[in-house]
């Protein structure tokens, strides 16, 4: 499999079939990339999408959200669950206000050390934001690799993780970061589901390992009991 033909196959899907509508791709910001990156860890696009349109109506930046009290925060995350994401957005804006000159900052390590962003979630702001080139590797984009390789092994030990990242790494294209990383994301979600995938519409299918080999159903390995 050429390294770089998992990228194009992906960004020619993506052209034709990605999603090129959500919110806060109009207008994207740094501050709007993030917001949308938080509250799609544990919420889907649909749902999190009016959550999004009236967070930033109320608090349109980072500086606006730095400053709002607490509480108007919970309000506006109220209904979508894990509040600590709440309280974490807030520190991390309060924290690049006093130590990144009030911007968030164009730095992987310098995110990743902000309360509430994880490494994948550092490089999909960075991706996204600014076209930097970086890998993600959430659940879907696990799921798409686990299968595409035919990783045996569940994806969250360890070392299964550490090669997926690899993988992730190796596919990675040189430009049109942002609309690759939205790119996977759209494929986990839509093509690549973790019940029944559509392999029939999939860009990828001819050099997947877990469809040439009829393993969708098993791969990505479930986790241990
Ligand atoms: N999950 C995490 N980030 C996402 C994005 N940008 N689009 C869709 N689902 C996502």
């Amino acid at each position: 499999v050429k390294a770089d033909s998992f990228a194009s196959r992906l960004l020619h899907w993506f052209d034709d079939h990605g999603r090129h509508d959500l919110p806060w791709q109009h207008p994207r910001s740094p501050y709007r990339v993030w917001l949308s990156e938080v509250m799609l860890q544990q919420t889907q696009v649909k749902t999190a999408a009016p959550y999004f349109e009236r967070f930033v109506a109320a608090l349109p930046s980072l500086q606006a959200l730095a400053a709002a009290p607490m509480d108007d925060v919970l309000a506006l995350w109220s209904g979508l669950g894990y509040y600590s994401r709440a309280r974490n957005l807030h520190r991390a804006a309060q924290e690049c206000m006093s130590a990144h000159a009030g911007e968030l900052p164009r730095d992987l390590d310098a995110l990743v050390a902000l309360p509430g962003i994880g490494r994948s979630t550092a490089a999909a702001i960075l991706a996204q934001a600014w076209g930097d080139r970086h890998a993600i590797l959430d659940g879907n984009v696990k799921r798409v690799l686990a299968r595409f390789h035919g990783v045996d092994g569940w994806p969250g030990s360890p070392a299964v993780e550490r090669q997926l990242w690899v993988f992730a790494e190796q596919h990675l294209p040189h430009d049109r970061l942002a609309d690759y990383t939205q790119a996977q994301m759209d494929l986990g979600a839509t093509i690549c589901t973790r019940a029944r995938p559509s392999c029939g519409s999939c860009p990828l299918s001819a050099d997947c390992a877990a469809y040439l080999h009829g393993r969708t159903a098993e791969l990505p390995t479930r986790k241990p009991a």
